[in-house]
């Protein structure tokens, strides 16, 4: 943690120097463009930070963060962010990061209500009604916690999966996988819920419906 402002600076002139003397083209070659494959979609939680606990290098990720990592279809700025990555940037991995201790989840689950971060956090409220009845079954609240932070993640990926821009990639090579992660604080493990299986068995499924569709539409 940095004890002054001023230290920003004083590692950001040594930052520089450590990089031009590993490579005196590192900041021509960064400035050319972006080629990440990466888009990270996570939370704003200051401890989320994927740089810290992935390896990604600076040029390696596209990333979105906001409270809870959540993928509404109306926000315009996650929207714009999955939109630009996957026509621009054409990234080969979409990844959903929730976090275990995540205050937004927590707000959500409980019943007093969630103050300004209402609307917002509405849709977590949504997700918990949704799989009510398996979170209920779960007596251990922390546990319950976990869960729904790891429901949260699957959620949003569906959500990224059933983006506009994403549909017509559907059976191309262009289609990115998309990954849910959470991010255990408590052990630094990242824990894949290994949701792209799922997720591409359901595309495989509305691919084959499209097709259907399409057959069906030209026969009548
Ligand atoms: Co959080």
């Amino acid at each position: 943690m940095k004890s002054s402002f001023k230290e920003i600076f004083e590692y950001n002139e040594k930052w520089i120097t450590d990089n031009l003397a590993a490579d005196p083209n590192f900041f021509k070659n960064l400035s050319l463009e972006q080629k990440p494959d990466y888009l990270f979609i996570g939370c704003s939680d200051s401890r989320v930070d994927p740089d810290t606990f992935t390896g990604f290098k600076v040029g390696d990720v596209f990333v979105h963060r906001n409270v809870s990592n959540i993928v509404n279809p109306i926000d315009l700025n996650v929207t714009s962010v999955i939109q630009y990555a996957i026509l621009n940037l054409k990234i080969k991995h979409i990844i959903v990061c929730g976090h275990y201790g995540c205050g937004g989840i927590k707000a959500a689950m409980e019943e007093k209500g969630i103050g300004k971060n209402s609307p917002w956090l509405q849709i977590i409220k949504d997700i918990y009604r949704i799989h009510k009845t398996e979170l209920e079954k779960i007596k251990d609240e922390s546990k319950r916690y976990d869960r729904l932070v790891e429901l949260n993640v699957k959620e949003q990926a569906e959500n990224v999966m059933k983006m506009d821009c994403l549909q017509p990639l559907v059976g191309t090579l262009d289609y990115p996988q998309i990954h849910g992660w959470v991010f255990d604080m408590r052990t630094g493990r990242i824990i894949d819920l290994k949701l792209n299986h799922q997720i591409e068995s359901k595309v495989e499924h509305r691919s084959l419906f499209n097709k259907l569709k399409l057959i069906f539409k030209n026969n009548t």
